[in-house]
């Protein structure tokens, strides 16, 4: 069987969050299911260089925004067809704002391109090749659904994948005919949402099928609270929706192989952690002598992640004899808040804003747990790779947090399997309160070592997972 994913981001080419790496590991572990993968990226300027290694396979005159070519090339193991069309993606600044962190205005020009290249594709293929399935992810890949719907042709099927359905790619009433998409569809059963064509709500209407990130997140949305004004549209589509947990790449991702460690461990060699929390310390002016707990956040710093929840709480992190190292970009304001609390608590709390993969590896392999405190949560990846690096994740109770952390609660202990700590709320009281639960087990070091092996054992790869979506996509082409 052959899938074309259609996506905006792909590890490790280009990446703002965790789209990013499911996007790169999930097409390595479908092909242990027989099913090869072809992945439609626009090629933006990380990914250029690569254009001149691969062959032109197709070309369109007529994209939204104009002229595209597509380029076929492999790297890093992954099959790659680039949208070459440098009048939308050959620009500076981050997929998709401008370097002042402005959306570009032409953002639906942009994403209409790929889905109406992905659509071309998965109707005409290239060279021979002919997906019997497309793949799209998230909004900016959610009018594919919608081009293939509107050529008329029963095949190939597609497959929409909501991984934040906060993004949801909403455009005034005019871009539709620069987009190329049919009028008498511009209606709520369809097309239309509030006055606006809304991307991901008519991907959602269009798909064969309707897939989200954890089955926990697949029933928030159908509510007033999760769905974000979509509730209504997933509800009317419930029984084509279903819920495929997030896996990680376990070999990117191994604590015993990490080339971004100061010192390699597993389950086993656990005191070698200190050597990396010695890594963490130089970097970041934490006071190397302490012996409390080093927490570390690695996030996007937004609402959603409940880190100005956590910012109030950093006081108490640090009375309680606590370290707490932060990772991260976003708001302007959460980014002050831990600059603020750094200073104000050094050799305690240490903050490092801006994007670095190998810090963030260091992070997951030297601390001892990982605070997640999100107000929802799709699936979360830093909980998974916390898990794997036996760094106790401490999650909010919702979304993927929720099916992926055993909370340290009686029975689960004294079953041996609790792998972090779970809390309902989000407030800066609510996080101090389950803090107090983490230290007085950090207390006990062999109950603590006790959760971090139960935490390494779980499995937090792709193969169930990949089995799920070969399942979905086998009984779609049926
Ligand atoms: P989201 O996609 O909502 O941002 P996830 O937990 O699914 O959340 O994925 C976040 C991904 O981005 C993880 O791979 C995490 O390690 C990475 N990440 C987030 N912020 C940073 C940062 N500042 N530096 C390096 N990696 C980061
Ligand atoms: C989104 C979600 C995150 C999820 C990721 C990958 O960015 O916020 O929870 O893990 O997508 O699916």
């Amino acid at each position: 069987m052959k899938v074309l994913m259609v996506a905006s981001e792909c590890t490790p080419f280009i990446k703002t969050g965790g789209l990013a790496d499911v996007v790169g590991a999930l097409p390595a572990a479908l092909s242990g299911q027989g099913i090869e993968c072809r992945i439609l990226l626009p090629a933006y300027p990380s990914l250029q260089p690569l254009l001149s290694d691969g062959n032109q396979v197709a070309q369109f005159d007529d994209l939204p925004g104009g002229y595209g070519q597509l380029v076929l090339v492999s790297s890093q193991g992954l099959d790659l067809l680039l949208l070459d069309a440098p009048q939308l993606f050959d620009r500076p600044g981050l997929p998709y704002t401008d370097p002042n962190g402005a959306d570009w205005p032409d953002n639906h020009l942009r994403f209409g391109a790929l889905a109406q290249a992905a659509a071309r594709v998965g109707l005409d293929g290239v060279e021979g090749w002919i997906p019997d399935i497309v793949h799209a992810h998230d909004w900016q890949a959610s009018l594919t659904p919608v081009y293939l719907k509107q050529s008329g042709q029963a095949v190939p099927k597609s497959v929409l994948t909501i991984h934040n359905i906060a993004f949801q790619g909403r455009f005034g009433p005019h871009v539709l005919s620069e987009l190329g998409l049919r009028g008498d569809w511009f209606h709520p059963e369809a097309l239309e949402f509030h006055g606006d064509l809304g991307f991901l709500k008519s991907g959602l209407m269009f798909a064969d099928r309707i897939s989200t990130v954890s089955p926990t997140y697949a029933r928030e949305i159908l509510t007033p609270h999760y769905g974000m004004g979509l509730e209504g549209v997933l509800k009317s589509r419930e029984s084509i929706l279903s819920g495929i947990l997030n896996g990680i790449d376990t070999g990117t991702w191994d604590p015993s192989s990490d080339p971004a460690l100061n010192r390699g461990y597993n389950a086993r060699s656990l005191g070698r952690k200190a050597d990396n929390r010695a890594g963490i310390a130089e970097r970041t002016g934490l006071d190397p002598e302490a012996n409390g707990p080093l927490f570390c956040v690695i996030s996007r710093l937004t609402e959603q992640k409940g880190l100005d929840a956590l910012a109030d709480a950093v006081p108490h992190i640090v009375n309680r004899g606590g370290q707490l190292a932060v990772l991260g970009s976003g708001q302007a304001g959460l980014e002050q808040a831990f600059v603020d609390a750094s200073q104000r608590f050094a050799g305690a709390v240490g903050a490092v804003i801006g994007y670095d993969e190998a810090f963030a590896h260091l992070l997951q392999g030297g601390s001892d747990a990982i605070l997640i405190p999100s107000r929802f949560e799709p699936c979360g990846l830093t909980q998974l790779y916390g898990l794997r690096y036996g760094t106790l994740p401490v999650v909010a109770r919702t979304g993927g947090l929720a099916d992926t952390v055993i909370d340290a609660n009686v029975a689960a202990l004294n079953e041996e399997c609790a792998t972090g700590f779970v809390f309902d709320d989000v407030s800066s009281s609510g996080i101090e309160a389950v803090l107090d639960r983490v230290f007085d087990r950090f207390a006990d070091k062999k109950r603590w070592q006790m959760m971090q092996r139960a935490a390494m054992r779980q499995h937090v790869g792709w193969d169930q997972s990949a089995l799920e979506y070969a399942q979905m996509y086998q009984g779609l082409s049926e």
